[in-house]
């Protein structure tokens, strides 16, 4: 597909360093082998050394130019386990903690995203989402002006409007069930962040609804309505609206009927939905009914990169995701 091409290619351009947390699968070693030999970064692999080796003499790969790092011996884990006593002894994390935590893969590969010993991390196929998740949360945290971590998919589609591969981010598909108005206008920010990074694209943000713009009144409108407000006071230069309903938001002959005053509708490029049973049931159905790829979820909203795979991914998969998250390290 040319937009993962195209993802491929602007991060060799950043010549940067991912760490795989997970170096005892075999996907991970050759992974790891594709990203040095294509030259698209400097890989970590986390792990016991002669397993590594092992490993990579059994699936017959080249990867010593990787750093391989053990956090059972490596000269950096006291060092690691008393920042992350300091990041998390209010919460009653004792330094004997910290030092267990530091011997998990996913908590050493975080610590050393946020030493800058590395752009991202990159874990998923062994581990489930949830410690993922928690490793990076507990770790990296969020970024300025976000509250939460949330999750977006970026949906190829086919032919849209005549136009060929055409892109929308949804949001957030994959991680929190019910946001409030707040973390809703966090899943916003952080989607059109997401967007400028990995597509280059100006965001056009619609706060999807079944309501379009006071056409019905409910609660749940409300909700919508009150994000779109906080998004206009937080990030004032962002092109929203809503609330909007999907085809007032991307059909432009609807958005002229239904909201003739928005500069968004007719033209959004992020959707976001009003909460994880619309936003997963809607890029599933566009998946499966309008045939589109969708990659993701890419985890947005942690002060640094750490991307989640699933647990069936393929080798390509990772080299993938490690390209969209060399993409979200640079701001
Ligand atoms: C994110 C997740 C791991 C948190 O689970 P948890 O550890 O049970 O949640 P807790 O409520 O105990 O929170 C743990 C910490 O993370 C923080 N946290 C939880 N969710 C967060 C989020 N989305 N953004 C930022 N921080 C979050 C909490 O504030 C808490 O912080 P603290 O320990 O400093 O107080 C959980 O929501 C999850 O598993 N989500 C993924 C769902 C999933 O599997 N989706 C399908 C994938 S396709």
């Amino acid at each position: 597909m040319k937009l993962l091409d195209d993802i491929r290619a602007k991060a060799r351009q950043i010549g940067g360093t991912v760490v795989l947390p997970e170096g005892d699968d075999p996907r991970m070693i050759l992974a790891a082998e594709i990203l040095l030999k294509e030259k698209i970064s400097k890989v970590i692999i986390v792990g016991n050394q002669d397993n590594i080796m092992n490993l990579a003499k059994q699936e017959r790969v080249d990867i010593s130019s990787a750093e391989i790092t053990d956090p059972e011996i490596d000269p950096r884990k006291d060092d690691f386990a008393m920042n992350f006593w300091e990041l998390r002894k209010h919460k009653g994390l004792t330094l004997y903690q910290a030092k267990e935590a530091m011997k998990n893969p996913l908590y050493w590969g975080a610590m050393l995203v946020r030493a800058g010993f590395a752009n991202c991390a990159v874990a998923g196929a062994k581990n489930t989402t949830g410690n993922v998740l928690r490793s990076a949360i507990h770790c990296l945290g969020t970024a300025t002006g976000v509250s939460v971590v949330s999750s977006c998919f970026l949906m190829v589609l086919p032919e849209f409007i005549h136009q060929k591969e055409k892109v929308f981010v949804f949001a957030d598909c994959a991680v929190i069930p019910q946001p409030d108005p707040q973390q809703l206008a966090s899943i916003a920010i952080a989607s059109a962040k997401t967007a400028k990074q990995i597509l280059n694209i100006e965001p056009k943000i619609a706060m999807l609804s079944f309501s379009t713009k006071g056409s019905a009144n409910h609660q749940d409108v409300d909700k919508v309505r009150k994000a779109v407000d906080i998004i206009r006071e937080q990030a004032p230069d962002l092109s929203v609206d809503g609330e909007l309903q999907v085809d007032a938001a991307i059909i432009p002959s609807v958005a002229t009927k239904k909201a003739p005053d928005s500069s968004v509708a007719g033209e959004a490029n992020i959707l976001i939905f009003p909460d994880l049973d619309a936003g997963n049931i809607g890029y599933k159905l566009v998946q499966r009914m309008a045939g589109a790829e969708a990659i993701g979820p890419i985890i947005q909203g942690l002060a640094k990169p750490f991307n989640d795979l699933s647990r069936g991914c393929s080798v390509e998969d990772i080299v993938n995701v490690s390209a969209i998250s060399l993409l979200k390290s640079i701001d």
